[in-house]
């Protein structure tokens, strides 16, 4: 498939766009800084905290606790890593039961309940046996990217 060019100058922080590319949807997450200090909080509660594992090669850009080549802009594959179910939005949630204690807010699975934080990492333990996908994108300007 070709590659597909995102416009994200007019996403507002807090706000997620979803593309398709090659079949794929993929998500462009602009996050809020608050958005962005609960990743401190789930680095030990999730499987691969830098992405380093092998079996899903994450791209060396992504490869920190952000997952992304600006921390601001989250771009993932939006297919859970289990058996290829939709996440759903979690940004904002009290505490619910069967979800992470610290859980702040991220992506969850409704087939079978796994979690991933606000830069698309497995939590521990859960059915997903990796982190969100990590599409090949680049920045074209400040306010384009091209993914694939
Ligand atoms: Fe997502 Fe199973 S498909 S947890």
């Amino acid at each position: 498939g070709a590659p597909v060019e995102v416009d994200i100058s007019k996403l507002q922080p807090g706000e997620k766009v979803i593309v398709e590319w090659r079949g794929k949807p993929v998500w462009v997450l602009r996050r809020t800084p608050e958005m962005l200090a609960t990743l401190k909080n789930t680095d030990s509660e999730v499987a691969d905290p830098k992405s380093e594992r092998k079996a899903y090669p994450t791209p060396a850009y992504a490869q920190n606790e952000w997952r992304s080549r600006k921390e601001e802009f989250l771009v993932v594959v939006g297919i859970c890593t289990h058996l290829g179910c939709s996440p759903v939005d979690k940004f904002q949630t009290g505490p619910q039961p069967s979800l992470p204690d610290n859980w702040e807010g991220g992506f969850f699975c409704p087939c079978h309940g796994s979690t991933f934080d606000l830069a698309g990492r497995v939590f521990k333990n859960k059915p997903a046996p990796d982190n969100l996908e990590v599409p090949p994108y680049k920045f074209l300007s400040e306010t384009k990217i091209l993914v694939g």
